[in-house]
């Protein structure tokens, strides 16, 4: 590996997330390196599965099983958690395996949790292929399922071995997938690295024609943001909260729109807006939000909420999130590119009527 690995330390440790363009091509060396004379485990979807070998050459391990769970998000339940389990327990996987979870965002959690449940815990290496899987998910130690009643309320924290995040896999990632990635980047610029904002500002074009060295260095900044804000507050007591900018609005549009937008999608139009009450609120300064759309909309991001979709509904899924009604809703807010307000455990709280005014643009 060339560059040195992003090191992220969490409660139990550390492990490193490698990111090198063609990192792939040492699978194998680089598993038996951070899973030692384990017996190992594929777990991966559909769509990944037949990219594997084409990635790795020669360097594909050989797997004590193959297991492929079908694409999308509706993969990510207790029925496939307990599938998976039994096919280890079936093929007798005993204390030595390994878990090696290549795919998005959705086989990191489920493979990840099956990785921490497992025997009471086997430990698992993160292969993500989806920019949103690099940026994101694979930082953190978060794993877990979805159930009826919600997203991710079913989990464990179960960090990785190690992360191996080769840039050359997005090139087959379809844009829609790309685009969901880069709008988690571009808060990390927002949140904390005004250098690095206006690197994807005088970038964008390299970043969506896919050039390597661009997708490396935005992976490789974006990763050092999360970990360290996860480093410095890994249970989210108080410091994650700044990752959670665009969010509110976010997780509103997507409820309200019942998932009918991509997560990233939803978390531009929330930068915008979230940025804009910062401004309203005097704790920003002036023009921040249209920069920050600018640089959203040239990276072919959504950055108003769709049409039909009125501050009332907005506003009623903002306040179901909340666990007093008699509460104001809470917003992790910036104070300018690059830095965050302190608030109240990095959150502010905003009256009604300015978020419904923000909200109706
Ligand atoms: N654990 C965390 O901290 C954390 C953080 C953010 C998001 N997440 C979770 O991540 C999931 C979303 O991740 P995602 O966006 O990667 O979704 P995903 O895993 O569903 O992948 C998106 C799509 O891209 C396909 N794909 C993956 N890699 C590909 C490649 N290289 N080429 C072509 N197609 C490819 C997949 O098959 C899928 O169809 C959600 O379940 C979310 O809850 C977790
Ligand atoms: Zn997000």
């Amino acid at each position: 590996v060339s560059a040195a690995p992003v090191v992220v330390t969490h409660s139990l440790g550390r492990y490193p997330v490698h990111i090198a363009s063609g990192l792939l091509d040492r699978l194998g060396e680089l598993l038996e390196e951070h899973l030692p004379r384990r017996r190992l485990a594929l777990v991966t979807d559909g769509n990944v599965a037949p990219l594997i070998a084409g990635w790795t050459g020669s360097a594909e391990p050989a797997w004590g099983a193959r297991l492929v769970v079908p694409p999308g998000e509706g993969s990510k339940t207790r029925e496939q958690w307990s599938r998976l389990s039994d096919a280890l327990l079936e093929a007798r996987f005993g204390r030595d395996s390994g878990i090696v979870a290549v795919g998005g965002g959705m086989v990191g959690d489920l493979a990840g949790f099956v990785a921490a449940t497992y025997l009471r815990g086997v430990p698992f290496v993160q292969v993500p292929t989806t920019l949103l899987a690099m940026v994101d998910a694979s930082v953190g130690g978060k794993t877990g399922v979805d159930t009826p009643h919600g997203k991710n309320l079913i989990g464990a924290f179960h960090p990785p071995a190690a992360v191996l995040a080769d840039p050359r896999t997005l090139l087959t990632l379809p844009d829609r997938e790309l685009r969901t990635g880069l709008a988690e980047a571009v808060k990390h610029g927002l949140i904390a690295d005004a250098a690095y904002f206006g690197w994807i500002e005088a970038e964008a074009d390299r970043i969506l024609r896919r050039e390597p060295a661009a997708l490396e260095r935005l992976v490789r900044r974006s990763v050092e943001i999360k970990a360290a804000v996860v480093g410095a507050d890994e249970r989210e007591a108080g410091l994650r909260a700044t990752l959670n900018a665009g969010h509110t609005v976010a997780h509103a549009l997507e409820h309200a729109t019942g998932y009918g937008l991509a997560h990233g999608e939803a978390v531009s139009i929330g930068l915008v807006a979230e940025a804009r009450l910062a401004e309203r609120l005097g704790l920003a300064p002036a023009g921040l939000a249209d920069r920050v759309a600018a640089l959203l909309a040239r990276l072919d991001l959504p950055v108003t909420a769709p049409a039909g979709l009125g501050p009332a509904r907005l506003l009623g899924a903002m306040r179901q999130d909340k666990k007093n009604r008699a509460e104001a809703i809470r917003f992790a807010l910036p104070a300018g590119l690059g830095s965050m307000h302190p608030g109240d455990g990095w959150t502010v709280p905003v009256p009604e009527p300015l978020i419904a005014e923000v909200l109706a643009g």
